[in-house]
């Protein structure tokens, strides 16, 4: 596929953003801590969506269009996530292959209650978006961590720790790539031993991807489900555009599933547990997909920018946090241990106005660590850098 340019008008749209203006917002990003606390926690970003989507909704509301409409599933949307996953990742998907969940969170909870018994064993590899710890504790599996290591350039996989803890009653491999927190883009070659690897066990691997087209040049995103006929089989893909399109307030996601194996325990399910997307989420994924590449290329050169901005701030004004940049997702995992702040999180939202997400909620890996979204403009992001440098120039043994 062509890449198209990013487009300057919606760039300026970034660098308007008003702080005033999203605190008078619903989103809740904005809205927990009240006026004062910037916020940079919760994966949404602040930028407007795509002005097609814009559109696309505006006209549905002046038609009053809100009778039920072709769900589950309609037609078009289902082609144009075919093409979209051609086009972009070179990916075949069996249309019929395709279960429209309503999100991506109810994927992960289903991948495990329909692939494993309760107290059998699922792998998940922390420091790891919450959701995924609660998939396995609150359906009562029996959770086998494998944590990611932190090299000198990025996180890596234990392939070590994999085999010797996997038991002969271990069912699901949950895979997060892109990887949130870390922002690890997985390579071919990582992928392909999490492929033997499930294969030697006879797993299923529920592969969530719905950070995959928020990746950074040189880091290409390989669906899981691609490498080869006999890891399809095995494979439950979750994917969604709501991530990369930012419209977590519209859901619509989907199970692309790789075999009868993977696809039946959901056909079986009673036709009605799934629920379904309305018509303004259908619409907004669709035109996400079909007319939203020159809003997300724009997105990704904005977010390449800020990327570079945190880590040069990073380097030059907190100089004992290590931080290894994303090769996707705009979250920043900041490993503030040497710091000796007490609860990092804690200390910037009360010492800096700054209001993060705690490491310790994705797993014990994540002690110490703070994760900061850099999906903002320019002005509000460099503010709250530097109220976070200021934190810590200021630090005293009791405000921590
Ligand atoms: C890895 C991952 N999966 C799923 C989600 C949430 O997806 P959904 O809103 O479709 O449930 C997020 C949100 O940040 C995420 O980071």
């Amino acid at each position: 596929m062509t890449q198209p340019t990013p487009c300057p008008e919606i760039r300026a749209s970034f660098d308007a953003l008003s702080a005033e203006e999203l605190f008078t917002s619903s989103r809740i990003k904005w809205r927990l801590f009240g006026e004062g606390v910037l916020p940079a926690w919760v994966a949404d970003m602040d930028f407007p969506v795509a002005p097609e989507i814009t559109r696309t909704l505006r006209e549905l509301v002046e038609r009053n269009d809100f009778g039920y409409h072709a769900v589950p599933l309609s037609p078009q949307l289902r082609e144009a996530l075919v093409s979209r996953m051609d086009n972009v990742y070179g990916w075949k998907v069996e249309p019929l292959r395709i279960v429209p969940l309503v999100n991506v969170v109810q994927g992960l909870d289903l991948g495990v209650l329909l692939h494993s018994e309760p107290g059998e064993g699922v792998i998940i590899q922390t420091p790891i978006y919450p959701p995924f710890l609660e998939a396995v504790a609150g359906s009562g599996r029996r959770l086998v961590e494998n944590a990611l290591v932190r090299g000198d350039t990025r996180f890596e996989i234990d392939f070590d720790r994999l085999q010797r803890d996997v038991t002969p009653d271990t069912r699901v491999f949950m895979l997060c790539n892109p990887h949130n927190p870390t922002g690890r883009v997985f390579e071919r070659d990582e992928l392909m031993r999490i492929a033997e690897f499930a294969e030697e066990h006879d797993l299923v691997v529920v592969s969530d991807e719905i950070h995959a087209d928020l990746r950074y040049p040189g880091h290409p995103h390989i669906p899981f489900a691609t490498l080869g006929p006999e890891v399809a089989a095995r494979t439950i893909t979750l994917v969604s555009a709501t991530k990369a399109f930012n419209l977590a307030g519209l859901p619509c996601a989907f199970a692309i599933c790789g075999s009868d194996r993977t696809q039946k325990p959901f056909s079986e399910l009673p036709p009605h547990v799934l629920g379904h997307c309305g018509i303004l989420d259908d619409a907004a994924t669709y035109t996400a997909w079909t007319e939203g590449e020159t809003w997300l290329a724009t997105v990704l050169d904005y977010l390449l920018e800020n990327r570079r901005v945190v880590g040069e701030f990073v380097a030059k004004h907190l100089p004992d946090v290590v931080y290894h940049p994303p090769e996707a997702t705009y979250l920043a995992w900041l490993d503030c241990r040497a710091l000796d702040l007490g609860d990092p999180t804690r200390f910037f939202r009360k010492q800096a106005k700054v209001a993060l997400t705690n490491g310790r909620d994705y797993g014990s890996p994540g002690e110490g660590f703070t994760r900061l979204n850099f999906a903002t403009s320019k002005a509000i992001l460099q503010e709250i850098l530097e109220r976070m440098a200021k934190a810590v120039e200021n630090r005293t043994d009791t405000n921590r």
